[in-house]
């Protein structure tokens, strides 16, 4: 972990379905070490599995940090831990701050696009453009009413700032991404929270717009970066070894296990910091930093895989 403290748990919410609301104070009343909207926190849950979790506050509440998890009873156990084990009372640990998707101050117009408990980091980008009072439009994505977070408050802001869109489970009523994106007014900056599909949809459906006003996140809202597919090889070119990738772990993690260090943040392939050059084979691209005539050359190694049996990477 980062920087860590040692939190109270002030506030556990119910905000939706099997989506739940918690609120972290510092025990001696001090501010909080500061964050800006889009910045996570990592906490460390009762079952000792650390977890990553967008603050969905607004960035000038100093007193306090606030996430919200989905119960996800597939995962290796940190959000059921979050939501069964943790109570109003205890003490938690959690690191400070750190920001990978961050607003840029010069856009003309924000276009925030959140699926499911995606909101959660685009919940406190809207609170920081109300403060700068620039102009801003949120798409949100969810299944039903029910299972959709702050609908009070968003429901009741004007349908030009707020469009709210149910699927119902059913793809056929998925939004129409083609239509969303198909014109960019002036300088206008896209940020996406939310699963894969939805984060997939964007991408393909904003392929006309600049690659550095489209921008994205996933913290809290990917179980796994697709299927795990089967293991493959990865030659380092630069320290000679070979490793094997198995089903289900990273290039990065594969690579770190042979004792190669590299850098890497978001682990999510949203931040490009873990960004490889690829030497040679075909690789299975699953990250949301590199363009399409970027995949020959390069690869994003926290998420990406292998469509061939060997990659050779630049390490
Ligand atoms: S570490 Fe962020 S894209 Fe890989």
């Amino acid at each position: 972990m980062n920087d860590t403290m040692l939190l109270n748990v002030t506030g556990k919410t119910a905000l939706a379905d099997g989506i739940y609301q918690f609120e972290f104070r510092s025990p001696d009343g001090k501010p909080l070490p500061p964050f800006t909207a889009g910045a996570h926190v990592l906490i460390e849950t009762p079952s000792g599995i650390g977890r990553r979790y967008s603050l969905c506050n607004a960035p000038s509440e100093r007193d306090r940090y606030v996430v919200a998890v989905k119960l996800d009873p597939g995962s290796r156990g940190g959000s059921v831990s979050m939501i069964n084990d943790v109570k109003v009372g205890m003490r938690i640990r959690v690191s400070v701050p750190e920001n990978y998707f961050a607003l840029t101050d010069d856009a003309s117009d924000y276009l925030l696009v959140a699926g499911g408990i995606g909101i959660t980091p685009i919940h406190a980008m809207m609170a920081e453009l109300d403060a700068r009072a620039a102009r801003y439009r949120l798409v949100y994505c969810t299944r039903s009413p029910e299972t959709t977070a702050f609908l009070a408050e968003l429901s009741s802001l004007p349908s030009s700032r707020v469009q709210i869109h149910h699927d119902y489970g059913n793809s056929d009523q998925s939004l129409d991404f083609a239509k969303l994106l198909a014109t960019r007014e002036g300088n206008t900056h896209l940020y996406c929270c939310g699963p894969r599909p939805l984060m997939q949809a964007v991408r393909n459906n904003a392929s006309g717009w600049p690659s550095l006003a489209v921008h994205f996140e996933d913290f809290g809202t990917s179980v796994s970066n697709g299927e795990a597919s089967s293991g493959f090889t990865v030659t380092l070119q630069r320290s000679g070894i070979r490793v094997n990738v198995a089903a289900g772990q990273s290039i990065l993690e594969a690579v770190r296990e042979a004792g190669v260090e590299t850098p890497s943040s978001c682990e999510a392939g949203t931040c490009g910091a873990c960004r490889t050059t690829l030497c040679s084979g075909e690789a299975d691209h699953r990250d949301f930093v590199l363009d399409d005539d970027e995949h020959d050359r390069a690869i994003m190694i926290c998420v990406s895989r292998a469509k061939s049996d060997e990659l050779v990477i630049d390490l």
